[in-house]
């Protein structure tokens, strides 16, 4: 105003205009000023190599299993179920009358809301025989998803350093949980028909371990599942060596021929932690699962799990139980068993036609993966390459196993979109083998 002998008014048309033009920024009660032009440069985080020190172990890349594609690839992958396969309309219901709920706006308890507890309960309950106690709603501890529940529970019932009995191959999910928690992973091998009892007897005397995680329904990647005489076994073993079964029942939405029996229901002496995943059949946006443990172990596996993040939002609870508790539930899943049964089969025969070479040992009656074996010479990570540049995503069977790869595996998913290129995927996998010679 001095300078010019201009009038307020003009002084703050002309810094409205400037404003508008981005030339200065206002400060509300510290002033006008000329705004700082931001100029283009590269990061440098380099600091933190000097800050963070040496890298404990070599970091696992991204698995194959999370990568995302354009939708334009055969994808034979991915770990969660396509869309097409899920209770779409039963979860779009639920999110509206969770939002207009009040768990939309509170805290939920720490161990989760007490109907999804009393539900997934009684979900296990119901495989009880007579004679065993079946779980109480207070034995269930509500998680973010099995993946977390898979860390909180090595950590409290392993500890660092300590020997973890895995199954090898095994989901490659449990293997990075047990690494970045610091336990020592000692690999059962496991085949078609699961892990031999006398090898994992040995393993518990020789290393004594205190835990074995095992999938003994529809495993990943092997879709093995076990006998009733070996489920007795190896109850028998971890009773006889003071131990923990951490069993992982991610698929027990997902029987095609044969409905899942946990173990668990068959134990009330608190030697098997059960893990029941919801986000593969529910929706993957709603990552809610269910632990059950009794005892002096679900009170350090509550604890941890407090610790690492106080509570499970109640909103993806509230929708996830509402979506479960529907009658329309049960028919989803019916629906659901045909489709992943025509699917499986529709890869099968295509891999038997054009990939003649490779041996699926055993046809899996659940679950949602092919367990691919290929001649020992061949060179998977070459193989897994040549698919990808002709448009079929496939995943090498390394990422399964806990230790040294004993075999050439693919593990291919059929529940991923576009079920009618499978045949096409397989011919390109044959294609990509012949080139090998
Ligand atoms: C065997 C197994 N356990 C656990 C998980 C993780 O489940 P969630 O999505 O509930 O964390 C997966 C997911 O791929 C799995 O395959």
């Amino acid at each position: 105003m001095a300078q010019y002998g201009a009038s307020p008014v003009t002084v703050q048309k002309a810094l409205r205009t400037l404003a508008s033009q981005g030339a200065v920024e206002t400060r509300p009660g510290v002033g006008t000023f000329v705004r700082a032009v931001r100029v283009a440069r590269s990061h440098d985080y380099g600091w933190q190599t000097a800050a963070l020190g040496p890298r404990p172990k070599p970091v696992q890349q991204l698995a194959t299993s999370l990568h995302t594609y354009p939708n334009d690839v055969i994808a034979l992958h991915s770990g969660y179920p396509d869309r097409e396969l899920l209770p779409e309309r039963l979860v779009r219901a639920a999110f509206i009358r969770a939002a207009r709920s009040d768990s939309a706006v509170t805290r939920s308890p720490a161990a989760g809301l007490p109907d999804l507890q009393a539900w997934f309960a009684a979900e296990l309950g119901a495989g009880s025989p007579m004679g065993v106690a079946p779980p109480a709603p207070s034995d269930v501890v509500v998680f973010p998803g099995s993946q977390t529940s898979l860390s909180a529970a090595f950590r409290a019932l392993v500890g660092v350093g300590r020997p973890l009995l895995v199954e090898s191959p095994t989901y490659w999910g449990a293997i990075l949980a047990a690494e970045q928690v610091g336990v020592q992973v000692v690999p059962v091998p496991s085949g078609p028909r699961g892990p031999d009892p006398e090898v994992l007897a040995r393993a518990f005397a020789q290393t004594g371990a205190r835990a074995f995680y095992a999938q003994p329904s529809f495993a990943n990647p092997t879709g093995a599942r076990w006998s009733p005489d070996l489920a007795d076994e190896v109850l028998r073993l971890v009773r006889e060596h003071s131990a923990y079964l951490i069993e992982d029942d991610w698929a027990h939405d997902f029987g095609i021929t044969q409905a899942v029996v946990p173990l668990a229901a068959r134990d009330d002496g608190g030697h098997v932690i059960y893990l029941r995943s919801l986000t593969k059949s529910v929706s993957p946006a709603v990552r809610v699962s269910g632990l059950i443990a009794r005892g002096p172990a679900r009170e350090r596996i509550l604890a941890g799990a407090q610790a690492e993040s106080l509570y499970v939002s109640g909103m993806l609870q509230a929708v996830a139980l509402d979506v479960v508790t529907q009658p329309a539930w049960r028919t989803h899943l019916r629906g659901q068993r045909q489709q992943l049964a025509a699917r499986r089969d529709l890869l099968l025969g295509a891999l038997r036609e054009h990939v003649p070479d490779a041996i699926v040992e055993a046809v899996p009656q659940g679950g949602l993966n092919l367990w691919l074996r290929f001649p020992d010479t061949t060179d998977v990570a070459r193989l897994v390459r040549d698919c990808e540049a002709a448009g079929v995503i496939v995943a090498a069977g390394d990422e399964w196993f806990p230790a040294e790869p004993t075999g050439a595996y693919l593990r291919l998913n059929y529940s991923g979109p576009n079920p009618g290129a499978f045949p096409e995927g397989a011919r390109v996998i044959g294609k990509a083998l012949a080139r090998q010679g």
